[in-house]
């Protein structure tokens, strides 16, 4: 195997531009920590190269606010297969400065050692796809240097203009914004900051460079000036103009984080409708990436959907339901306006309109959550019905249960017991709860058990009885007639 390893040519290196400061974002976090469809861009950099291959060996130029990108790429179960190294850029003097310190690391000494070119990306480029990476790391042609992608935008301000000879067409050089002619500024050809370079090339010429422009920074764009001046006429600057720019729109300020996020979220919907999910008005829903649908669900207008959220086969989300980390089972329809967040519903379930799942509730198939009910670290068995304006906290609800409107665990009571401040209520299958009735935990009421409509439930009920937890009525014959007279006297 080894053997075999030392003949095949060496797999291109990546590396990745992380480390800036981001500071048009006027955020604390560092720029690629950014969100977009709940991951950071670094992670959909980095899952569009794992697409490519995943056993690229990637150097990641950290720097600004570099502890958080760590911990989270740390964290990161989806990318932990890659081959990534950190490399720190400890102070960030421009992009040619970042690829220089990977260049001048061990990594970077590897892969000239190997004679592997360097694919150089940044950071903040999110919607990229694969096969444009796949497209720049063809192999280089014997005298290419460096390959540039470019891409022609509608509107390019911003962005490094790529100059051109007039004679052969050929990439002369890249000149930013900042550092354009007006008659520069008209050029919509723009680079990406996305190139493939040889590798000894890249080592020799890093160390050139000056900050000699308007931002005093070591551009990396300078290198391509230096590579069409090494020998003339022999193509050392190629390019390839990718057509479709929102794949390379970057993310530099809020206004294009939010369209990043806009054409991210459109591409999942289209993904997802292409399977056999039915979006009644597309453009109002929000999926994140690790969201999981299933063919013949429907989604109204306003669903927000985050998280490691699942939904399987024929569930419906009505308008306006916003659920995070759910998993809903085949079947089920989610009313309205309800809200879930790390809870799991069965099949064939009906949850709301204006449901609340907290964290670590459960609702078995078949089961019945209506209207204002909210249930918090609630485990409820199938075939139950909990239809009206409840509250269950802490509780334990068996199979086949039916609790009428307006029941309300009382779980918490201002005290501990043995450590525990919230209490239990267990209600075993087969009980039936009148309406406006209260449970004051810990308490048990037993299978089959009938409890009273308005009891206050303190005490644990036997199976089968019947509680009944309230005082009796009186009825006065007459009496109201004598209560208007006195009235009328005063
Ligand atoms: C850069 C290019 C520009 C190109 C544009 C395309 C340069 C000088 N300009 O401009 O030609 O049109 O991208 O998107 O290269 N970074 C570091 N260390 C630093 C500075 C930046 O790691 O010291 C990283 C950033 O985190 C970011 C990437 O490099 O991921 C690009 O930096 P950014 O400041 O966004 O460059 P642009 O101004 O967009
Ligand atoms: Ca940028």
């Amino acid at each position: 195997m080894k053997k075999a390893e030392k003949n095949a040519p060496a797999l291109p290196g990546v590396v990745l531009l992380a480390a800036g400061l981001g500071k048009r974002m006027r955020s604390s976090l560092p720029k690629v920590m950014q969100e977009i469809a709940g991951k950071p861009l670094i992670f959909h950099v980095l899952s569009q190269i794992k697409e490519v291959n995943k056993n690229i060996p990637i150097a990641l130029v950290v720097g600004y606010g570099r502890e958080k990108v760590e911990t989270y790429l740390k964290s990161e179960e989806a990318l932990s297969d890659l081959d990534l190294t950190l490399i720190v850029q400890d102070e960030q003097k421009g992009t040619g400065h970042a690829a220089r310190c990977a260049v001048e690391s061990d990594w970077g000494r590897q892969r000239v050692a190997e004679g592997s070119s360097i694919l150089v990306l940044p950071g903040d480029l999110p919607l990229l796809r694969p096969e444009l990476i796949q497209r720049m790391l063809e192999p280089l042609k014997k005298l290419e240097k460096v390959r540039v992608l470019a891409c022609e935008l509608s509107d390019p301000t911003g962005y490094g203009r790529i100059v051109r000879s007039s004679a052969t067409q050929e990439v002369i050089k890249i000149v930013e914004e900042k550092d354009a002619s007006e008659k520069q500024k008209r050029i919509k050809e723009v680079g990406t900051s996305i190139y493939l370079f040889e590798s000894q090339f890249l080592q020799s010429s890093v160390k050139k460079l000056a900050p000699n422009n308007a931002q005093g920074e070591y551009y990396l764009t300078d290198l391509i000036l230096m590579a069409s001046q090494s020998s003339k006429g022999s193509a050392r600057v190629t390019s390839v103009l990718w057509s479709e720019e929102r794949d390379l729109r970057g993310v530099n300020d809020p206004w294009e984080l939010s369209i990043a996020r806009e054409i991210f979220n459109e591409r999942l919907i289209q993904f997802w409708a292409k399977k056999g999910v039915q979006f009644l008005k597309s453009n109002t829903v929000h999926l994140d990436v690790e969201v999981a649908l299933s063919e013949n669900v429907v989604i109204y207008p306003g669903v927000v959907l985050t998280g490691r959220t699942e939904i399987a086969q024929g569930v419906t989300l009505g308008a306006h339901v916003v659920l995070s980390n759910v998993r809903v089972g085949e079947g089920s329809t989610i009313k309205t306006g309800t809200v879930a967040e790390n809870a799991q519903v069965g099949s064939k379930v009906s949850i709301g309109p204006y449901a609340h799942l907290r964290p670590e509730s459960n609702v078995g198939d078949r089961c019945k959550i209506g209207n204002f009910v909210e249930l918090k670290k609630t485990q409820v068995q199938e075939n139950t019905s909990i239809a009206h304006l409840s509250y269950l906290g802490d509780a334990q609800v068996g199979k086949n249960v039916n609790i009428g409107c307006g029941f309300v665990t009382c779980n918490y009571d201002g005290r501990e017991i043995q450590g525990q401040r919230k209490h239990q209520t267990i209600i075993e299958d087969d009980v039936f709860l009148g309406s406006a009735c209260q449970a004051v935990a810990p308490v048990r009421i037993g299978q089959g058990a009938y409890v009273g409509s308005g009891s206050t439930i303190t005490e644990n009920v036997e199976p089968h009885a019947l509680a009944i937890a309230r005082a009796r009525q009186v009825n006065k014959p007459g009496y109201a007639e004598k209560i208007r007279a006195k009235r009328n006297k005063k």
